[in-house]
């Protein structure tokens, strides 16, 4: 994990988790955002599609790394394969497509062709513009990234030396099941894909989503009144938690049905109904009233999604000012599909760049950013330390457990992350900072 530039500087005096502010210079300083390419990006595992976007063989989908262009693609044998979009020759795109099937690659610049798996194949004219010794086609294909899955999503590093898929994301497995796991069939993205861009910093959507349940009531006030006829209300902090590990996080009640019930689709409701029991035989009763409740998520570093209104997003970084949203519906492959379009349809006129809802949010995150303009209020600390003394042990749920999912402790996690990583020097260097329950155990009886 050598840095490609000496690396030198503590990135924790950027973010006060004790005293609870952050520096306001990680939101804007380009120099920041490279290190962050260089130390998160081009190291951490990171979610690249789910299975069924790409179920047959040769279908692929093209996505960011960072700012590294991938290809991520079905292969024969079932696998995937997830590899530079950029072609060895003159570095031009080798696919310009977002999305296909595809026999073969070739770039447009010289041919240059390549397979679905990122193997170099031929070269145009190799008899008579190359001569023998010229290349090794078998060693100039794209770079190949680590490849690996958790119930459907396909995650990838360019990191050799990153710890495996699992140990990334530790506990944080125990909560993903409530997701992906919580019906026998697992679960698929329906309606394709949806980008759009926000001219603010990528943090502010994930710091969001792992933990910003203070905003809902205030910021999307007129948006609940459009779509339920009233307010927000703001739940009691008993019943609920913020959940965090490794710098992933889900914050959320446990009253199982608030999310569901604010799409106000009556059959996605009688279908959770029925539902329930099944999933508390599943995963046992608490996890089963988790889903459903009012709660926001975010893996690290950039993905997340709403479980119960069943939003999906990746946060690309598109530099230290602007980011590219996609999102997506995830759906259990074997609900109705009725069920399924209810999703899609309540999903897309809340959480959709045209969503009643999302609008509310991009509007802060770029007015978040933008006013780091001036010097002298990028020189100013941000406030995070709501909530600093909730800390709790419990008995059942894993990672680092605060009460209320009203506070900022998963967003001070995930800064303390982001600090640890943009400081290591290799991931030795990476400090744990709870006690993992499920490592090497399975999350869920089998
Ligand atoms: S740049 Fe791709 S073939 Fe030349
Ligand atoms: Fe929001």
């Amino acid at each position: 994990m050598n840095a490609i530039t000496p690396n030198p500087f503590d990135y924790h005096q950027f973010v006060n988790t004790e005293e609870g502010w952050i520096d306001r210079r990680i939101f804007w300083e380009e120099t920041i955002y490279q290190r962050e390419l260089e130390q998160i990006f081009a190291k951490a595992w990171q979610f690249v599609a789910h299975d069924s976007m790409i179920p047959e063989t040769n279908d692929f989908y093209t996505t960011y790394m960072g700012e590294d262009g991938v290809i991520v693609s079905r292969q024969k044998d079932g696998s995937v394969n997830v590899f530079l979009n950029s072609c060895p020759h003159r570095g031009n795109k080798i696919c310009l497509a977002d999305e296909g099937n595809a026999r073969n690659f070739s770039c447009n610049y010289h041919g240059w062709g390549f397979s679905p798996g990122g193997k170099l194949l031929g070269l145009p004219n190799e008899q008579i513009v190359y001569d023998d010794g010229d290349i090794d086609l078998e060693r100039w294909g794209p770079r190949q990234a680590r490849v690996d899955t958790y119930k459907g999503l396909i995650f990838a590093t360019f990191d050799e030396e990153a710890p495996s898929l699992e140990e990334f994301l530790g506990d944080f497995r125990w909560y993903l099941d409530i997701m992906l796991d919580h019906d026998e069939g697992g679960t698929e993205f329906i309606g394709g894909g949806i980008k759009s861009y926000i001219n603010a910093n990528w943090k502010f959507g994930i710091e969001n989503f792992i933990g910003d349940a203070y905003h809902g009531a205030w910021t999307h006030d007129s948006g609940a009144r459009a779509l339920m006829g009233e307010s927000l209300p703001v739940p009691e902090p008993a019943g609920s938690y913020q959940a965090s590990m490794n710098g992933h996080g889900w914050e959320f009640g446990t009253d199982g049905f608030y999310d569901l019930a604010i799409l106000g689709q009556p059959k996605i409701l009688e279908y959770y109904e029925k539902l329930k029991p099944k999933m508390a035989e599943r995963l046992g009763e608490l996890r089963a009233t988790i889903f459903g409740s009012l709660a926001s998520v975010a893996m690290f570093p950039n993905c997340s999604f709403l479980p119960g209104v069943q939003a999906f997003r990746v946060w690309l970084p598109r530099g230290p000012r602007k980011l590219e949203l996609r999102t997506w519906t995830i759906v259990n492959k074997n609900m109705p599909d009725e069920i399924k379009q209810a999703f899609n349809i309540a999903c897309n006129q809340t959480f959709n760049p045209a969503g009643i809802f999302e609008m509310d949010d991009g509007d802060n995150w770029e007015g978040n950013t933008s006013i780091n303009k001036g010097v002298v209020t990028r020189g100013e600390k941000l406030h995070y330390g709501c909530g600093m003394k909730r800390r709790i042990e419990h008995s059942e749920l894993p990672g680092v457990i605060y009460e209320s999912q009203y506070s900022e402790a998963n967003q001070r996690q995930f800064y303390q992350r982001w600090a640890d990583l943009m400081s290591a020097r290799s991931w030795d260097d990476v400090p744990t900072r709870y006690t993992p329950r499920y490592a090497g155990k399975p999350t869920r009886p089998e």
